[in-house]
């Protein structure tokens, strides 16, 4: 054995020795000293290690049953918003508690159950050694990977097939649950019941059957409706405002959902007269005299662009201070980390003098573009 340090066997010799054999050599090269190194049941099969064994399936099962039922929930349960008015309300607000405990609730069981299963299986060891510099050695290697079977087989996890097939079952279960979740998102098709109010590609501002849409302002009460003429505003003057139809009066949950649903806010601005704003192309129709309307969702992540400066003419978004030009370039932003203009909604004065919007426009009087920050598959 030249070259070969005292004590340490060739390749040859390592390949023939078995696998206790490798764990007691590991142990005596790493000038380890084994304190406690002893199998949990060193009698097999007794009544105590069965029950101990059903305890630490009881965990997985749990992990399977939670992770299940975070798929079903997922799934089927009605996520879309129901405003407190209406019916499905209560099982809409249970939706996100569900799926969060039921995944909490698998995640928690898998890690308990691994835990269980080290603490009353894998053979109870306690060891002192001294730390080398430098790599491992082949010896190292081939020993400590010796050490690592010989734990798993004096477990007993080949023979313990309840544990086994309860721990797949627990933690595959859990896996796909979060491929569900991971996924699901891209499931679910936003271009599904495009033409309805519920569809991504419109906010509440569009039109469906020709009906009017007024501006109206938030009372603090959704049955109080309070719409909006132009005298209303002040030269230099601004409003939050939401849409709102003749056929929602009365109407509770539409009522509500109109002043909750986050695409909906509108910033109404009153120029001062002379500010002379340039224009967008193929929008030089959207606004009303000086009355401009911009979507109050930030293009940069969505917070609401409460603030306006009537002396710069400027839109101002409070949470990463992105500014948005209004009169000189169409709420263009020239500062901060937006890139994209607020989108215009298009307004005009019916006939008894209310401000609603144009649907003379291309798209049933809603914004032409996509509100607030852009999502993924951006249709325009
Ligand atoms: S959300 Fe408006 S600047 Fe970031």
């Amino acid at each position: 054995m030249s070259g070969q340090e005292k004590g340490v066997p060739s390749d040859a010799e390592l390949a023939d020795m078995s696998q206790d054999e490798l764990v007691r050599l590991g142990v005596q090269l790493d000038d380890v000293e084994l304190v406690k190194y002893k199998d949990r049941w060193p009698v097999k099969g007794t009544r105590a290690e069965k029950r101990a064994e059903r305890q630490v399936a009881a965990w997985f099962i749990l992990a399977a049953v939670s992770g299940l039922a975070f798929i079903v929930l997922y799934v089927v349960w009605p996520w879309q918003y129901e405003s407190p008015f209406s019916e499905g309300h209560f099982l809409y607000s249970l939706y996100t508690p569900l799926i969060g405990i039921t995944l909490g609730l698998s995640i928690l069981a898998v890690g308990i159950g691994v835990i269980s299963y080290a603490k009353k299986f894998v053979p109870e060891e306690m060891a002192v050694q001294q730390r080398h510099d430098g790599g491992s050695s082949e010896v190292d290697k081939r020993t400590t990977a010796a050490l690592l079977a010989d734990s798993g087989q004096r477990s007993g996890l080949a023979r313990r097939s309840l544990i086994k097939r309860t721990g797949l079952a627990g933690a595959g279960v859990f896996g796909v649950g979060l491929g569900v979740f991971a996924l699901g998102g891209l499931v679910r098709n936003p271009w599904a019941h495009s033409d309805s109010p519920d569809s991504l590609w419109h906010t509440g501002w569009r039109s469906y059957d020709g009906e009017k849409v007024y501006l109206r302002r938030d009372t603090g009460d959704p049955h109080e409706i309070s719409l909006v003429r132009p005298e209303d505003l002040k030269a230099g003057g601004f409003e939050t405002v939401f849409p709102f139809r003749e056929s929602e009066r009365g109407d509770d949950h539409a009522l509500f959902k109109a002043l909750r649903k986050s695409d909906n806010p509108v910033m109404l601005i009153r120029l001062r007269p002379g500010s002379e704003p340039t224009k967008r192309k193929g929008q030089e129709t959207f606004n009303y005299g000086d009355y401009y309307a911009y979507s109050k969702i930030c293009t940069h992540l969505g917070c609401p662009t409460s603030l306006f400066e009537q002396q710069t003419g400027r839109l101002l978004c409070p949470c990463h201070q992105s500014q948005f030009d209004v009169v000189h370039s169409y709420a263009k932003p020239i500062f901060g980390p937006a890139t994209r203009s607020l989108p215009q909604l298009p307004i005009m004065v019916d006939e008894d003098g209310f401000l609603v919007t144009n649907q003379d426009t291309s798209n049933q009087g809603d914004f032409i573009e996509p509100v607030g920050p852009g999502f993924w598959e951006r249709k325009s």
